[in-house]
């Protein structure tokens, strides 16, 4: 088996299918590791018909012998954390230290942060950012402000959090009154007590998880990187500001797990066939119309944290490459090429063009976007059902030579193409991890 790491990001806008890849990948590896975003993202694993969504436990819980890591880079809710443990545990899934381990370095989503990011999106109005309202910005913001963090760790020692909770309860409550009117009192106290009980129930599984990968690294021991969100939505190199808080491309790996930038490994970005975005922002390829509602119907695209509708529209070849140049990824994964089947024609947009070159010349790809207009390339669909297709030669024509054009496009291979929601619904391709077993 080799013993490379592996880094799987999403490419766009999120809600790529990555849960499904490091589910697929994660049986070859002895930890699998959350490093940014928090409760927001929804991975989706089916196993044996049955469902697992997943938002802040790593993929790998359903492997045997898979170690599962939330590391320090990670916006910690202990709430869902501990909901998302006990239904996992109902549904007889083990889940102890030997398999689950947190950071205790990792920041901790507190109810005043979902709070902050309620009353910060109201207050935007027609221009809110669309946030998944779980307070990950908040908290990623009292992390960048220090003085009104807490960390897991905290959670352990209930004279500091005490302390520390009453100070920030107060700073919190005169910026509520004075920035949003909202004067409801924040019970400081209960806060204290429903927290030091989520650390007591924790306590087992929290420590040092940056000196558990080192040490992995250093032994050989296969690491994943599972990637929140998609490339788009980077704090850094996104549609800012309508992104999420934490740096989500391979980049983020090192920082947000606590390793060196040479334990990341082989990069496999995952991209969807078509394009979704849930939540506000630049859209390129959007098509809110006939076509976007077929994708939205036959791709299922709705939030799998928020139930959103998501907002649908062709492949953008621009903006992919852009993140996977970022990233220097070295294979893709392409999800949902199943649910293109029964269009007559399917387009990519191959260009961005502007009215005004000159005014968008200093501006990144993603800045670029609220002004672009696509060109787009025209191909033939397909009408075949793919989804019991298990090798590239017996896809349709039509849908091979899609794939090829995406390759061309990229610059990159597809290592594998997801055409279906199961497991063994995967074809695989050019790709170089050649110990997959579907
Ligand atoms: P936040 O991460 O809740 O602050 O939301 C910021 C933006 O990122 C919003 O447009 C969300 O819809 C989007 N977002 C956050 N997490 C995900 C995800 O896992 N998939 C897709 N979009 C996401």
């Amino acid at each position: 088996m080799s013993t490379q790491n592996i880094t799987v990001i999403g490419l766009q806008w999120g809600d790529e299918g990555k849960g499904k890849i490091v589910d697929l990948l994660a049986r070859n590896c002895r930890y699998v590791v959350r490093y940014c975003g928090g409760a927001n993202a929804g991975h989706t694993v089916i196993v044996a018909g049955e469902r697992y969504p997943l938002h802040l436990i790593p993929s790998g819980i359903l492997h045997k012998g898979v170690h599962n890591i939330v590391a320090n880079g990670v916006a910690f809710d202990p709430v869902i954390a501990l909901q998302e443990i006990e239904t996992l545990r109902e549904r007889g899934v083990t889940i102890n230290a030997e398999n689950l381990s947190i950071s205790s370095s990792a920041n901790v989503v507190m109810p005043y942060h979902k709070l902050a990011d309620r009353l910060s999106e109201q207050s935007l109005g027609a221009g809110k950012i669309g946030t998944t309202a779980l307070g990950i910005g908040p908290c990623y913001s009292d992390k960048a402000l220090r003085s009104l963090a807490i960390r897991v760790a905290d959670l352990l020692a209930p004279e500091t959090l005490k302390e520390k909770i009453g100070r920030i309860v107060e700073i919190k409550s005169k910026i509520f009154k004075s920035v949003f009117g909202y004067d409801e009192p924040i019970d400081a106290e209960g806060i204290w007590r429903e927290y030091c009980d989520y650390g007591k129930r924790l306590e087992e599984m929290i420590t040092d998880t940056g000196a558990i990968l080192r040490s992995a690294w250093q032994k050989g021991e296969r690491i994943c990187f599972e990637g929140g969100q998609g490339s788009m939505l980077d704090i850094d190199h996104g549609t800012f500001p309508y992104v999420t808080s934490s740096s989500v491309t391979a980049c983020g790996v090192p920082a947000g797990a606590g390793v060196p930038p040479k334990a990341v490994g082989r990069v496999i970005g995952v991209i969807k066939a078509y394009t979704s975005r849930v939540g506000a922002g630049p859209f390129p390829t959007e098509q809110d119309n006939q076509i976007g509602q077929y994708l939205r119907e036959h791709g299922k695209e709705y939030g799998t944290t928020t139930g959103r509708p998501r907002r649908c529209g062709w492949f953008d070849a621009v903006a992919v490459k852009y993140a996977a140049d970022l990233s220097c990824v070295d294979e893709l994964a392409l999800t949902l090429l199943d649910v293109l089947g029964g269009l007559e024609t399917i387009k990519i947009c191959t260009e961005y063009r502007f009215d005004d070159d000159k005014a968008v010349q200093h501006l990144s790809i993603p800045m670029r976007m609220s002004l672009a207009k696509c060109v787009y390339e025209e191909l033939p669909g397909w009408d075949e059902q793919i989804e019991d297709v298990r090798s590239f030669s017996d896809l349709p024509a039509n849908a091979r030579a899609y794939v090829q054009r995406i390759e061309e496009l990229i610059g990159k291979p597809v290592g594998l193409i997801s055409i279906g929601p199961q497991r063994e619904q995967v074809i695989k391709h050019n790709t170089g991890l050649d110990d997959i077993v579907i």
